[in-house]
């Protein structure tokens, strides 16, 4: 059932109405539009937004993210109903990693404990020992013994950082976000000359080079957190731009400055299948209960382990 285009408030008004009638959460990654981010009762990165998942005791859960994240709360919650608000918001770092390569992959170094980043798909979190965020990838895998023999995919920048921190070797997927991979050093550095007292935050999914000038590597809650407790007035944001909304919510008197891509001409990069979800839609979506998150059971059930494992692994 279409709509035809409604204000910010009216939108507002009905979305807050449906939730309390469905006993609906409406949840949102960092990277949603500000807008979204404004209704939403629950804000997070992926790590806080499966952790929610798995405890609410609403009906029904309104993702807003990307599918990857709709999928990961009906596996946590698969009598609960998932409703996603575009069902074209995909994922890049997901689409790197088809499920039948990854398999020959696995197969072809037998031995080995597969951790996945929460970036996937749920067939290939079915191959996976254990789920990992960038929120507690280093913490899962320092829990690990020394000699365990590691596979990490699909994302080769974090898993390149994990390497970097903890001293392992794990064997790596060589997939990447077209955002994070994608941010120019050299434009970064110009701005650190235009402001040298900004810190530089960066995403573990960025670049190795940029990792290396970071003063702070994190997930998108680990850098929020960051720039709450450090004393610095300034910052240069190097991840998906939505994530300014908040930082400058929490931090009113500080400076985030958002770090451009290599080939745009704009002052930020932004993620376009974060950004297809509008507030249209998430009305539209609890409404009319749909597009709802189907997931095939026995898939389902091999995948919820490494994700239950993962919740377990870190606190
Ligand atoms: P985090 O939410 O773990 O920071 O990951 C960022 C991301 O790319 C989500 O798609
Ligand atoms: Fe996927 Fe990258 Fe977009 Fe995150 S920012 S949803 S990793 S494409």
């Amino acid at each position: 059932m279409g709509s035809e285009t409604k204000s910010v408030e009216w939108l507002r008004e009905e979305i807050n109405k449906l939730k309390k009638e469905k006993n609906a959460l409406v949840m949102a990654h960092y990277y949603q539009r500000e807008e979204i981010q404004e209704i939403a009762d629950f804000i997070g990165d992926s790590l806080a937004l499966a952790r929610q998942a798995a405890k609410t005791d609403a009906d029904i859960i309104v993702m807003c993210g990307v599918h990857f994240m709709g999928e990961t709360a009906k596996i946590l919650c698969p009598e609960k109903k998932v409703l996603i608000p575009d069902t074209k918001a995909g994922c890049s770092l997901a689409d790197s990693c088809d499920p039948v390569e990854f398999k020959e992959f696995v197969d072809s170094h037998p031995g080995h404990t597969v951790i996945s980043y929460v970036n996937t798909s749920a067939a290939v979190k079915a191959l996976t020992d254990i789920v990992v965020t960038s929120g507690n990838a280093r913490q899962i895998v320092e829990k690990l013994p020394e000699d365990e023999k590691i596979i990490f995919g699909p994302d080769r920048n974090l898993g390149e950082y994990i390497n970097s921190v903890t001293g392992r070797n794990m064997l790596l997927w060589k997939g990447a976000c077209h955002v994070h991979d994608r941010f120019s050093l050299k434009k970064i550095i110009e701005m650190k000359k235009e402001h040298p007292d900004a810190k530089i935050l960066v995403h573990p999914e960025c670049r190795r080079p940029l990792q290396l000038i970071a003063d702070k590597v994190g997930s998108t809650a680990a850098l929020l957190d960051f720039a709450q407790k450090d004393d610095s007035k300034e910052y240069i944001v190097v991840t998906e731009s939505g994530i300014l909304f908040e930082m400058r919510n929490k931090c009113p008197q500080k400076t985030f400055l958002a770090a451009p891509a290599e080939d745009s001409e704009c002052q930020c990069n932004e993620c376009d299948f974060m950004k297809i979800n509008t507030l249209q839609k998430v009305y539209e979506c609890l409404r009319d209960e749909t597009p709802e998150i189907i997931m095939e059971k026995e898939i389902a059930e091999k995948a919820v382990k490494p994700i239950q494992r993962m919740l377990e692994m870190s606190n």
